[in-house]
């Protein structure tokens, strides 16, 4: 790629990067609705106008996947000796097993309950979380209209088994999707096309049948555009895979958030404005090297704002964290695509990339910007750890209190039977147009697709109580 026109001047660089999820003071149980996000600090866009120097240089070894030196990928980006006790800290959790570790962290994660809504999984309240932050569908109903009925596509990548897309056709009926996951043997990453509106979601497994975006991003991006000349609204990367290693897991994990990125610049809808074009959210785990520091650069300069967060509906204790971006800048973005095919070409070879850009051409204020989110995501992921700790000593925790079924209506959603049963809820707390014929005020509202169950069994009022994620600390 081509170096671009590069700033003597700097951007305005703000020092209070928050990644809190804002919802967390709306629903303290003790506040009730009187706090205002704004009041405990605002969730801090990154904003790079000023592009500058960019001269991409790659290096790459020969090295097997597997056999990573991670002495080329250290944690620069953060406090490296607390980032080792963080690292020692999750392989010791690692050492719990799996059914008592899942107890403990029920009594260790204050937000663990929050459930599922009438999605088939944790990642659907996930989106609603982030779209309720950052309206990524654009609805603004209120308690009686959680649906509405525009125009809207979106490509949902990496992402069976499929709550995201489940959650996307649920709030907008009218919405286009189209999809691509890996093929995989493991049944609970296959998607659940029973739960899925396959009228409005087109699947693929790309050009191999394999379904790998390793091999297939061009050629989905290619398809997408086929039906879709434009582009989509909104592109949902959320692709991730067991890695033992924690230390490990942001480095093996680079080539897939990295394909993941080429796919979506290309299908994302340019906009007259930020408001009309397309958005990102794309699902990272830690970012403290700076080849992953790179990559999220490479984003500011694609997009007019990119927001890092971890909703709360994400385990505190793990690494995952989402970034948002809004407003491509289409002539930077079609640049960016050149340069990361030419990488994910070196992977495909055998060999690695061990650098994608010359630190020093990237200004210092991006770096000071991802430090903080960095130390913010390393002393949340400690405390969470070392209350997961306590429980196990039986120390008593002392955690704020949320009241949880709160944040399924702030957000939106209708609530679900694990909320419920945790905070005694005896009336049920959806609304009206989630599933149940109902009449309010004298006027039937119309029964809606109740999208938990599949189609051949949907029957009003059964209970739907039967998947919790598979307890991984990713
Ligand atoms: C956490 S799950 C996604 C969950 C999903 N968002 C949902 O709402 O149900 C991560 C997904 O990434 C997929 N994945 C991992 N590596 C991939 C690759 N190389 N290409 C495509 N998908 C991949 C996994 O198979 C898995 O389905």
């Amino acid at each position: 790629m081509e170096t671009a026109a590069g700033p003597s001047g700097s951007s305005s660089c703000k020092d209070d990067f928050l990644l809190s999820d804002p919802t967390i003071p709306l629903i303290l149980a003790s506040n009730s609705f009187t706090e205002s996000p704004l009041t405990q600090g605002k969730l801090t866009p990154f904003i790079w106008d000023k592009v500058p120097i960019l001269i991409p240089e790659i290096e790459s070894i020969s090295d097997p996947k597997d056999n990573i030196d991670l002495d080329q990928f250290q944690p620069v980006l953060v406090d490296s000796s607390r980032y080792g006790i963080l690292v020692n800290a999750k392989a010791a959790l690692g050492q719990i097993p799996r059914e008592k570790y899942r107890s403990i962290r029920e009594q260790a994660n204050p937000f663990e309950k929050i459930g599922r809504s009438i999605f088939m999984n944790r990642a659907g309240v996930k989106l609603v979380n982030l779209d309720a932050v950052f309206g990524l569908t654009g609805h603004s109903g209120g308690l009686l209209a959680q649906q509405t009925a525009k125009e809207f596509t979106f490509a949902d990548i990496a992402g069976a088994p499929g709550a995201f897309s489940q959650y996307l056709l649920y709030r907008n009926p009218e919405a286009y999707g189209y999809a691509i996951s890996l093929k995989t043997r493991s049944p609970s990453l296959r998607w659940k096309t029973d739960l899925l509106d396959l009228s409005r979601l087109n699947i693929t497994y790309g050009e191999d049948d394999t379904g790998d975006l390793y091999t297939n991003a061009d050629w989905f991006a290619n398809w997408v555009r086929k039906t879709a000349p434009s582009g989509v609204d909104l592109v949902t990367a959320d692709g991730g895979f067991e890695v033992k290693n924690r230390r490990k897991q942001e480095i093996l994990s680079f080539r897939l958030i990295m394909v993941e990125v080429l796919t979506a610049l290309q299908i994302l809808k340019s906009g007259p404005s930020e408001e009309t074009s397309g958005r990102l959210v794309l699902k990272l785990f830690d970012t403290v090297t700076l080849l992953t520091g790179e990559l999220i650069f490479l984003l500011t300069l694609a997009f007019k704002e990119i927001n890092i967060i971890k909703p709360i509906t994400s385990r505190p204790a793990n690494a995952e964290k989402y970034l948002v971006a809004r407003g491509i800048r289409r002539e930077r973005a079609n640049e960016i695509v050149l340069f990361l095919r030419e990488l994910n070409s070196i992977y495909q070879s055998g060999r690695i990339v061990t650098q994608l850009v010359n630190p020093e051409s990237i200004p210092e204020c991006f770096f000071q910007y991802l430090r903080a989110i960095n130390q913010q995501a390393l002393n949340n992921q400690l405390i969470a750890i070392r209350n997961i700790g306590n429980v196990v000593k039986g120390i008593k925790l002392e955690i704020p209190i949320y009241n949880l079924p709160k944040s399924l209506i702030i957000w939106n959603v209708p609530g679900n039977e694990e909320v419920r049963r945790r905070y005694n809820v005896n009336r049920p707390i959806d609304t009206p147009n989630t599933g149940y014929r109902a009449t309010i005020a004298g006027s039937a509202y119309p029964a809606q697709r109740d999208i938990s169950e599949p189609l051949s069994q949907r029957s009003p009022r059964s209970p739907r109580l039967t998947h919790s994620q598979p307890p991984t600390i990713m």
